[in-house]
């Protein structure tokens, strides 16, 4: 990262005269974006000081760090997730002087005007924005004129638009919901090559058809939703890299500006070095590969017909080639999944995934979504309450398990999840399209956005959510 050098010498030679030096970098909570920390370490050649760095960032997301990286940096984590932490946050940033300010980019608007906004109010001068343009890291200095050019920008405040017309259509309750989501996910298949034993894909369980979208009515698609889409999942339950057209599907939502495309693998996939590069030039910001065993005998437990061989060279060539044409992008990110059988290996994998050359490990919470029984239960669920996401209860007499993070949901009105085939359903647990809210490759997304159907279920779900199989099912919501 070659980040501007005038801020990081001053804070480097402050270091070495044995002077204490503080960083502040804001960055999204949301989506795996921001890692500048670990490349902070290596601009601030942190690992030849003894004395540790105090880092402020505005997102607990501690897993971006490689454990080595810990002990050279103190970290403070200021939470802002509503208006009255924002504005506790900054105050205290205006009553901190920091050495260097940085802002991690996030294609999220909402989230990147305000980080902005939040660093040129707390600490103008000396803030830098980490850009990433066409998969590299461009450091340039944010002004207020810099910060109005991009609020004003078209995409931005449509962007805006959607996400404060969603905002404002749920706290209303009204069941139409104004304007087009930001989020969207669109299962590019249901197809897979493994057989996880929790996954309804894995256990053959889908009724609704199985099978890989058309890519001409992906297009036009993309083409009706791309003027609000900040973020797109191209993957539910299915694997997406198995899409012959996969990359070609990224490199289309890029085109037309979409924010952040993120994909997650079961990188049991056979790459080559032409198709590593492909996956890197598309344009694919985030890459998740779900790996639960750091040896052979683990991983195959719940991947099963798996092959960690495969997902190493996998993640190894990816990483190689991402290097050899000094890209950032996609984000490599490790995805671990504590259970019964694997709690054990949760910090051998974390070195390992940044051994094979990952960007970042992240722990991921268990989810019972095709079968909450007792047998289930005790055969995939952690021990190590660290990791504990169900306890069993009596539903009915007969001992069930139920999740123990529970949040409101607002998916129906911010997030627009279509099936392989076109069907509109709620939320990605709907695997087999139970509530269908229409094709939007007949009816086009924005008819079925606020058609009928869909007003229907949000009119039943404000008035009483538990008459909705589904959501009465859901591992996690309120
Ligand atoms: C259903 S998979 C589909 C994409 C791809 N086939 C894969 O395995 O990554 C999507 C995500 O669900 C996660 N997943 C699978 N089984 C899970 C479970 N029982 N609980 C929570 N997440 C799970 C995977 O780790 C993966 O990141
Ligand atoms: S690899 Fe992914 S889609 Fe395939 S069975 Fe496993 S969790 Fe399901």
């Amino acid at each position: 990262m070659a980040v501007d050098t005038e801020p990081l010498l001053q804070i480097r030679e402050k270091i070495s005269l044995g002077q204490p030096a503080s960083v502040l970098i804001l960055m999204p909570h949301y989506g795996y974006y921001g890692h500048p920390v670990p490349k902070l370490v290596e601009a601030l050649a942190l690992r030849e000081v003894p004395h540790p760095v105090d880092l402020t960032t505005t997102s607990a997301n501690q897993v971006m760090l490689d454990p080595a990286d810990l002990r050279l940096i103190r970290t403070t984590h200021l939470l802002a997730k509503s208006p009255r932490s924002w504005v506790r946050v900054l105050r205290r940033l205006r009553e901190e002087r920091y050495d260097f300010v940085c802002v991690s980019e996030t294609p999220i608007a909402v989230q990147r005007v305000f980080y902005q906004a939040m660093a040129l109010l707390a600490n103008g001068r000396r803030v830098r924005y980490l850009r990433i343009l066409r998969g590299r890291y461009t450091p340039e200095p944010l002004t207020w004129p810099g910060f109005l050019r991009d609020l004003l920008r078209p995409r931005t405040l449509r962007t805006l638009a959607a996400r404060l017309g969603n905002l404002a259509s749920r706290r209303r309750r009204s069941p139409r919901s104004l304007g087009l989501p930001s989020r969207y996910l669109i299962e590019i298949t249901n197809v897979c090559n493994l057989s996880c034993p929790l996954c309804p894909t894995g256990q053959n369980a889908i009724t609704h058809g199985q099978g890989m979208m058309d890519f001409e009515k992906y297009k036009q698609l993309i083409d009706e939703c791309a003027p609000s889409m900040e973020h797109l999942d191209l993957y539910n339950f299915g694997e997406p890299l198995l899409h012959p057209k996969f990359t070609e599907m990224v490199a289309h939502a890029k085109a037309k500006g979409v924010g952040t495309v993120q994909v997650s693998t079961n990188a049991n996939i056979d790459l080559t070095p032409d198709r590593a590069r492909r996956l890197i030039e598309c344009g694919l910001d985030n890459i998740v590969v779900a790996c639960d065993g750091a040896d052979q005998e683990t991983y195959a437990k719940y991947r099963v017909r798996g092959r960690l061989d495969k997902l190493i060279a996998f993640v190894r060539l990816l990483s190689d080639e991402k290097r050899r044409l000094g890209r950032v992008t996609p984000q490599i990110i490790v995805r671990f999944i504590p259970m019964r059988h694997n709690e054990h290996q949760v910090e051998v994998m974390e070195r390992l995934a940044y051994e094979w050359g990952a960007d970042k490990f992240v722990r991921y919470n268990l989810s019972l979504f095709y079968g909450r029984d007792k047998g289930n239960f005790d055969k995939f669920h952690p021990t190590n309450e660290k990791y504990k996401t169900f306890v069993l209860v009596q539903e009915n007499g007969v001992e069930v398990a139920k999740c123990v993070f529970v949040q409101r949901c607002a998916a129906a009105w911010e997030t627009f999840n279509i099936a392989w085939n076109g069907k509109a359903i709620p939320c990605c647990a709907d695997f087999d399209a139970t509530q269908n809210f229409g094709d939007v490759f007949e009816e086009g997304a924005r008819a079925v956005w606020n058609g009928p159907r869909i007003q229907a279920f949000r009119r039943q779900f404000i008035r009483d959510k538990n008459q909705i199989p589904l959501c009465r099912d859901c591992d996690n919501i309120a």
